[in-house]
């Protein structure tokens, strides 16, 4: 598997940890400091997957990189928020996020393997 395949792998599951320890976090703040490297170093992951979907020609993917990238640094603004004061209407927006942030995540695995499983046919 490619660099840009392991990284996609590792933000996918990512997204798969983050999301159960953000609601071990509500219980227990102990854990926030693993929860805010995960979603930091998830936007890293995520620029830089984006990075190289920009270079490619599958606009659909470019498409749902930009926004991967930009749901999880308005994800990091919202974590932020809580902190300082958390409110009813932050965490839902939190949580709704986190969840539409799992969907397109997916869809790119999805689209990626896809297609690079379909050219490795095609040049076999
Ligand atoms: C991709 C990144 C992230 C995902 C998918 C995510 C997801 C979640 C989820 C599902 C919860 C539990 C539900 C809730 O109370 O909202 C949660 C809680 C929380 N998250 Fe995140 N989170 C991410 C990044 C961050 C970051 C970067 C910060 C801080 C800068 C943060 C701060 C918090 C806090 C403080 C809570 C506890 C909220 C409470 O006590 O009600 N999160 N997160």
């Amino acid at each position: 598997m490619k660099l840009v395949g392991i990284i996609g792998t590792l933000i996918f599951l990512g997204i798969i940890i983050q999301i159960p320890l953000g609601y071990i976090v509500t219980t227990n703040r102990n854990y926030l400091p693993i929860h805010i490297g995960i979603g930091i170093l998830g936007l890293i992951l995520i620029g830089y997957e984006l990075f190289y979907a920009l270079k490619s020609n599958k606009q659909s993917v470019k498409i749902l990189n930009s926004l991967a990238l930009l749901l999880v640094l308005i994800q990091i603004g919202i974590g932020s928020n809580i902190i300082e004061n958390n409110s009813e209407t932050l965490s839902i927006a939190h949580q709704a996020n986190a969840y539409i942030l799992l969907i397109i995540i997916g869809v790119i695995g999805y689209l990626t393997f896809s297609t690079a499983r379909k050219e490795k046919t095609i040049s076999s």
